[in-house]
This record gives C-alpha cells, structure tokens and sequence, in this order.
C-alpha cells in the first residue's frame, strides 16, 4: 500500500511538471543537431534491454583495480564491461592522483574493452575540481572560492580551459566541475569548492567556466575541450545542521530565486551534465524530487543533457532517508524523477535491479530509453563514437603559461582584510614564521588535491610552501610551528601545541610575526565540526605571540572563515589567503613585499560570532541599522569583515555615479557609469560592484544584491568610467507564488558609497523561463 502511494505521488509529481511546462513554447537550452539525434537513434534500435540498463551505471574505479590498485584486472573489466555492460567509470585509483600517462594508459584499456565488447565508447568522469587537480603534472589553480575573490572573470576562462586540455590530455573527457552550491553557511564543509555566498558572482563564474571546459558547441566537443558535470544540484550548501548531506529547508521563492540561478545559466550556456545534491530540500531527497529534476530542468529548460546522481545517492533513498524500502524502490524512484545515470560505486548488480524494474513496468520503457538517450547523446557530443581514445598532441600541458596564470589568480585573490600601518614589509626585518599553516602545501591547496582529502606535498615537494617563499623572498627568516596537525587520517583537522613558548621566544627576537592559521585540508563530510572558531592551540599561539608585542601579520588559509574575533584586534595585519594553491605562498611573499598590489575582494561574509552567521543579502528586517520598527530590537549585523571588503596599497576614489533614465519598465536595459581614481601611489586593480536594493516589494526585500561587478587595473592617479548594463528585469525577485516579479516602485542603485535612486513604472510578473 505504502509503495503504491509513494508510486502514486511520483506520478503526480511528473504529471504536475508535465502540465507546467506544457503551458509554455520551450527553447531548447541546447540545440538540437539532427546528425548526434539521428546516430543517437541507430545505437539505441540494436540495443538488448541489458545494454540499455548498463549504460546507466557508474562503477568506481575500484571494481576492476587489480590487488596492487595501480593497474586493472582484465578479468575483472571483461566482467563488468561484457557481462554488466557497465557504460561508466569514474574516479582514481588507490585514492591518488596518478601522472597523465597512466591514466591514459588506463582509460585506454577500458575504452578498447568497451568498443569490442559492446561497440559503445564508456564515458570516464574524474573530479578535476581546480584544474587538473587529479593529475601529477597537472596545473592547478586556486579553488573556486579564491578565484571568486578575485571578481575577475577571466581566472574562471583560463583555470576551465587549462582544465578541459590537461583532462583530455589525459584521455578524460568529463570533468565533475564547475561547483556551484552557493557557500551561504561556513559551517558547512564544501564552502571552499563554490565561488561564495553571492548567486550573481557564483553564475557568472560557473557560466564562463562551462563554456572554457566545454567550447561553444556543445553538440561537438573538440579534442581540447571536456563535458563538464555542474553540481550539486541544488540546494546542497545551506544544510541546516551546518553538516554535509543533511536536509535543508529552502522556501521555494529562494530555491528558484538564487540557488536555481547558477544553474540555469549553465545549463543554458549548453552544461552536457549536472550531478544532482546529495542530501534533501524541504524533506524530499534531490535524488526523488521530480519536479526540480524533471519539472524545471527538463521540461522547463528543455535541457536534454543527462543528470547523473552523487555517490551512491540512490542507496541514500533507503538507507539514509528512508522514503524508499529497498533498493529496488530506490532504484525506480531515482529514474523515474529524472535521473539518468546511477553513481553506484561499488555495485554492478544495479544493472540488474534496472532490468527487473523496466520488465515488471516500474520504469516505463519511454523513461528508461529517454535515459539512454541522454547518456548516448553526451557520448556521441563528445566524438566517442569515432573517437574512443585519440591520438592528439597537448605541447600545453603543465606549460608555463598555465602556471603563470595560476600565480596571477593566487595574487589576485588573496584578501588584505586589514593593514595598520605593517604592510608592505620593508624587507629588512627579521621575520618570524610560525603556525601550523606556515609549512604546508597540502594546506594551502586544500581538498580534491591529488587525493580527495588533499595531499600536496607527498605529491609536487617542488612548490614552495608560504614558509619557503617567504625564505626565498626575504632575509633574515626563522620558523618555528608552535602548533602542527597531527597526521592520523580523517583526524587531520586537529592540531597540537609542539612549542607555543617557544614561538613567542622567537617572536622576541623578530621585527614581526607572520603567523599562518587556519584549517587543513579536508573535503566533504570528514570536513564537518561542531565550532566554526578557530582551533584553541592556534588561538592560544597568537595570544602568546601577541603577549610580545611583537606586531603580527595574521595569516588565515582555511576553507571558510574560522571565527577569530577575541585574536583579530591582537593583530596589526590580516590576510586571508584561503586556498590559494601550489603558487600561493610565492603570491603571499610577493604581496607581503609589496612586488605585487593586493585586489582581492571576500565573496562571502566573515562572521564575527558565532549565533551570528550572515549573508550580506540579509532582509531589511532583520537588522537595527536598516529597519525602524516598534520595537528595540537587538538584532545588529556585527560581522568581522563584510562581503565585498578587501584593502589594497593604493586607494580609489568613485565619483559620478551615473544612470542613463531615472524611471524604466520592465525589458529596459540601464546603462550605469561611474568613474574610479587610483588616489594612491601605486599601480593596483579594483573589482568594482554595483548593487541594487528593492526599496518597497510585496515580498520583504534583501537589503541589497550584487548585480554587476568588473575587475579594472589603474596606474596611481588614472581614471577610468565603468559602465555596467543592467537589465531591468535583472531587479525582479521571485514571489510567494514560485513567478518572477519586477513590481512598479523606486530602487536604489549603489557602487563604491555612491547611490542613485531609480523608478520602475509598471508591474510585470512572469514564469521561468523568464521573459
Ligand atoms: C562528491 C562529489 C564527487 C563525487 C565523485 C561525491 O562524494 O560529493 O562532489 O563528484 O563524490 O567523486
């Protein structure tokens, strides 16, 4: 009984979506080209219902690793390939990255498996996730969240395209990349993996590196060029309990508002595949949810690239979540709310349950074969067909040119947060290094670093850490930890005190400390804690270094903001260097010296307290300095640094701030222009952010919301006008009822302290797809 109610719900799910989307004409988000649909056609007709099944499973890698775990066992894929007719392998083996020869060597051998056995190409998946980043030689570049501190879009174009070419140097044609969860919790684990709290930054990134991973056809993907995965479909980075995978609760205007935006810009820049969230929104697991995965995908969108699930996610319906009985229920469940492709790691046998489910009706045979569709047609996208492994020459790879822009992404994405009077160093001082962060590569990468915790210096020794750049950069440099991580796996996020005394001790006889907290690395759920502060040993080591007087430069390498409010005022600088990667320490020494200006700008907001975690788009009601209400109420937005704050050398001054029409409707475009002075004395570059505020909306407005922003360089007392165009309908926001609302009142319109005040003179309210 219980079944057929869950049956009878997803049925009605699909028929709500159906009727939704039959309301309106779609464009398709990627066109159709008549040549992959027809060959798409041919494969499917001589397909056995088992071929059909196969080709919707993803193995791990290690169903057909040998005993050593660095080769296959050709016994082992003759059975997953020809008896289960398995269509996909992804991940490393013996968790580790291996150089690009082997895992050429390796795809290779599946590849051939797979054309004589079933004639259809496999498609292999890896987690490049900044770069190359499962790879030995790989380039890689600072994660995501950094290069969301840059506010320059061109680091997402260079990181994509140098992705995209070493992966298929690499014989890799899917990337599981861009990430685009919005990082609006720091207490959640993944924050580091997004481009920030802001879902305007977060889908202009992720849009532009689609398009650098994939090329702009993505009906033929060429040889240089990847199909990428965008995940976590969605919802997946404000778990309430701050945990990885566990439920969120979102109310749907802000679901299709601003975790939906990122996607729907990708999946409409042509993303070939997206992985879905592992955990729950408003307690219906992503994985059965076949309104968000069917309903606004598919049908609104009209997407027809192939959704694949996270890690053993269907299982998660019955074993976690308990919405399914089994995993045959499971199974079902999964495919018939839109999933196309099972990440079942370690069970072939999943084939099977597919076979029984299509033959008992479970899954109709039009869902099951509009699944294979979608698998065949991102195989025959990327040229598998004809080309199942390629002989191609990449003179790119690893080149120097990669690892240039790689420094300039660490440069420009480390955040000055605050300066007084320390910096630059002169460079005659003597320095002390210290802390836990100062000696570490693995720390400053962070996770998806040649393994999935990270684990950089077993891997490239070859790069300097923050200690050795700065060794190389200045003079006269002692080190002494103080505080260290311990190294028993899963248990690296803590650390002990080796030598505080003896820290402060060498403190005494420095100029100044440069003292390098923070996190190590971690990824996914062995990241999760109970207390966002930073660690007590680190803050017990400033506290000492403070008691000096020494002045400290605060070094922060961590993949979200850890609580420092009782050190920071012991600290005459701070930076926050994040997860700059393997040329983050030498962008660190050159920007401690002042060889390099800081532009860095945060893209989330530092919380100050702990009960006080923020986004800057908060509502206007929820703080003193905004709301005048009847009440004292003692709600006042108290962060450590907010969204957007990053200091330089030089200073900047705005000025005309300009607006082509004060009134405008819906479908107008504004032309916004200010002009900015480099004041200062030196050369630098300034992300410079235009923001809108909802003055008077049905719904309560967010205070404010980012709607542009352009990174610019000036020379000390150069000017330049930036002029941003601003689609009207970019200041609508999603209403009660799920439809967009651009409503009749006066906005205000702010960049750099400048305002103007704008009016819009009629009320439009539309679907998704907008306009
Ligand atoms: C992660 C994904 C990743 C997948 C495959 C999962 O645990 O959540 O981000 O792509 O594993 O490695």
């Amino acid at each position: 009984m219980k079944r057929l109610f869950r049956i009878a719900v997803i049925g009605l799910m699909v028929a709500l979506a159906g009727a939704c989307a039959s309301k309106q004409a779609v464009t398709p988000a990627i066109p159709q080209d008549k040549d992959v649909e027809a060959k798409v056609e041919k494969v499917l007709k001589n397909m056995t219902l088992k071929e059909k099944a196969g080709q919707l499973v993803q193995l791990s890698i290690v169903t057909v690793e040998d005993d050593t775990h660095e080769a296959l066992d050709p016994a082992k894929l003759d059975k997953i390939i020809g008896e289960y007719k398995v269509g996909s392998i992804l991940n490393v083996m013996h968790d580790a990255a291996h150089t690009r020869e082997q895992t050429a060597a390796m795809i290779r051998q599946i590849q051939d498996k797979s054309m004589e056995l079933l004639g259809i190409p496999c498609i292999y998946g890896l987690d490049m996730i900044h770069g190359a980043s499962y790879l030995i030689e790989g380039s890689l570049y600072p994660q995501e969240i950094n290069l969301g501190a840059t506010f320059n879009r061109e680091y997402a174009r260079m990181m994509g395209e140098a992705m995209a070419y070493e992966t298929r140097a690499a014989q890799c044609p899917w990337v599981f990349s861009p990430v685009m969860d919005l990082g609006r919790d720091p207490r959640w684990p993944r924050q580091w993996e997004s481009w920030g709290e802001d879902p305007y930054l977060q889908a202009e990134m992720a849009r532009v590196e689609t398009v650098a991973i994939q090329g702009d056809d993505p009906n033929h993907i060429g040889l240089e060029k990847a199909a990428v995965s965008i995940k976590h479909y969605m919802g997946y980075g404000v778990p309430l309990s701050g945990k990885d995978r566990t439920p969120a609760y979102i109310a749907e205007n802000d679901l299709r508002e601003k975790y939906f935006r990122p996607f729907k810009e990708c999946f409409q820049a042509g993303a070939l595949t997206a992985m879905v969230n592992s955990a729950s929104i408003n307690g219906i697991p992503t994985h059965a949810n076949t309104l968000l995965l069917t309903g606004w995908v598919k049908e609104q969108l009209g997407w027809d690239g192939m959704l694949v699930t996270d890690w053993a996610d269907i299982d998660n319906l019955y074993t976690r979540d308990h919405v399914a009985a089994d995993k045959r229920e499971a199974v079902a469940m999964g495919i018939n709310a839109g999933i196309d492709m099972i990440m079942d790691p370690y069970d072939p046998e999943c084939v099977n349950v597919i076979v029984d489910l299509a033959e008992k009706g479970d899954i109709p045979m039009s869902r099951l074969d509009d699944a294979v569709r979608r698998v065949l047609r991102l195989k025959v996208r990327l040229g598998l067909f004809e080309n199942p492994t390629w002989e191609y020459d990449y003179p790119d790879f690893a080149c120097e040119r990669f690892a240039k822009e790689s420094y300039a992404a660490a440069v420009e994405s480390e955040v000055l947060l605050k300066n007084e009077g320390v910096l630059p160093l002169k460079g005659t001082e003597r320095i002390l290094v210290t802390g836990p962060n100062a000696n570490s590569l693995r720390a400053l990468n962070g996770g998806w670093s040649y393994r999935w915790q990270g684990a950089a210096d077993e891997f490239v020794p070859q790069y300097n850490t923050i200690l050795e750049a700065v060794q190389k950069r200045f003079s006269r440099v002692t080190y002494v930890p103080g505080v260290e991580y311990i190294e028993i796996p899963m248990a690296w996020q803590y650390d002990k005190a080796t030598g505080i005394a003896k820290a402060a001790a060498a403190a005494r006889a420095a100029d100044v400390v440069v003292c390098c907290v923070g996190e190590n690395s971690y990824c996914e759920t062995p990241g999760n804690m109970d207390d966002l502060n930073l660690s007590a040993n680190q803050k017990d080591l400033v506290k000492a270094l403070a008691a000096t007087g020494k002045p400290i430069i605060l070094v922060l390498n961590e993949g979200r903001p850890r609580i420092i409010g009782d050190i920071e005022p012991m600290a005459k600088a701070v930076v926050d260097v994040m997860l700059p990667s393997n040329y983050g320490g030498d962008a660190l020494a050159a920007l401690l010296a002042g060889d390099e200006n800081f532009s860095g700008k945060l893209p989330f907001t530092y919380p100050k307290h702990i009960n006080s975690l923020h986004t800057y788009d908060y509502k206007v009601s929820e703080h003193r300095e905004v709301m005048a209400g009847s009440y004292n109420y003692d709600a006042v937005m108290d962060v450590q640094w907010p969204f957007g704050h990053g200091l330089s050398y030089t200073s900047f001054a705005y000025s005309d701030l300009n607006v082509d029409r004060i009134s405008f409707k819906a479908g107008d475009v504004l032309k916004v222009s200010v002009k900015v002075t480099n004041t200062g004395d030196r050369a630098g570059k300034e992300a410079v952010l235009l923001y809108s505020s909802d003055l008077v909306a049905s719904l309560i407005p967010d205070v404010k919301r980012l709607r542009g922003f352009e990174k610019i360089e000036l020379q000390p007392g150069e000017s330049k006008v930036v002029t941003f165009e601003l689609p009207a309908n970019e200041l609508a926001f999603v209403g009660a009822d799920g439809r967009w609302r651009l409503e009749k009142g006066d906005f205000r319109l702010a960049i750099g302290g400048l305002g103007v005040q704008v009016n819009c003179t009629e009320t439009k309210v539309w679907n998704e797809p907008n306009i």
